[in-house]
């Protein structure tokens, strides 16, 4: 079984709209749903498992009465990777420990089949799977003053979904720590090196206003 969580319990704050931006109204369409319906869509898909704060439950329930492949809408934590916890904690009771875990952010509306199958594909033959793209700039790193010019050949940048095999999952979430940011970060810290998926630059997290500007006129 291949299930996607989608998470949806951030609160947007460096978008600083009146509502998280998950909710917010594109094109008639309230964010979230851009990236549930393509998951819906996907016929490689079998259950979808919604993360959301405690106050959105019943709105996301309300607005996805005909999305059939949920499981749930359950409540998110205080952070993305805690909740990501709460949905592996919830996924115990109905994940077998080869079934496929796509954790994908609800603020990249515009992931696409390839993505989504390229994930299945590379967590069946090696058990994790990141979503990046390569850097296309040069990386510098230092503070001030440059310490040093990276090779951008090495360099990318994590998009999601961030895949797993279930057992795997729940195993590197036992070591789990407070200072990592992303799942890779979490498998990583098992040594566990996540093979890396091939991602889209239309495949961004819509973070600041510009994304916004850019998400509308892409759409
Ligand atoms: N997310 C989550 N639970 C949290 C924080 C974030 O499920 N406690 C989700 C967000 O809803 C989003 C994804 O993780 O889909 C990526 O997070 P981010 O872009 O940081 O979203 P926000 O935390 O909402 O935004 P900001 O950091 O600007 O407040
Ligand atoms: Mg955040």
């Amino acid at each position: 079984m291949n299930v996607a969580v989608l998470l949806a319990a951030g609160s947007g704050t460096r978008l600083d709209q009146n509502k998280a931006k998950q909710f917010l109204e594109i094109n008639g369409k309230e964010l979230f749903l851009y990236a549930l319906d393509a998951f819906h869509a996907s016929k490689n898909i079998d259950k979808i498992v919604l993360v959301t704060r405690n106050e959105d439950i019943k709105h996301i329930k309300s607005l996805t009465k005909g999305h059939t492949k949920i499981l749930d809408v359950i409540k998110g934590g205080s952070t993305r990777e805690l909740s990501v916890k709460n949905a592996i904690d919830y996924l115990k009771d109905v994940c077998q420990k080869d079934d496929v875990v796509l954790i994908h952010d609800a603020a990249r509306p515009l992931i696409n089949e390839r993505i989504i199958n390229d994930n299945i594909y590379f967590v069946e033959k090696y058990g994790a799977a990141v979503t990046a793209i390569k850097a296309t700039d040069s990386i510098l790193m230092g503070n001030e003053i440059v310490d040093k010019e990276l090779d951008r050949g090495v360099i990318w940048q994590a998009q999601t979904p961030q895949s797993f095999k279930f057992d795997l999952l729940t195993k590197a979430f036992e070591q789990f720590d407070e200072h990592l940011t992303d799942d890779v970060g979490v498998v990583l810290n098992i040594g566990i090196h996540p093979h890396i998926v091939l991602g889209d630059k239309n495949n961004f997290k819509v973070t600041t206003i510009d994304d916004l500007i850019r998400l509308k006129f892409l759409l």
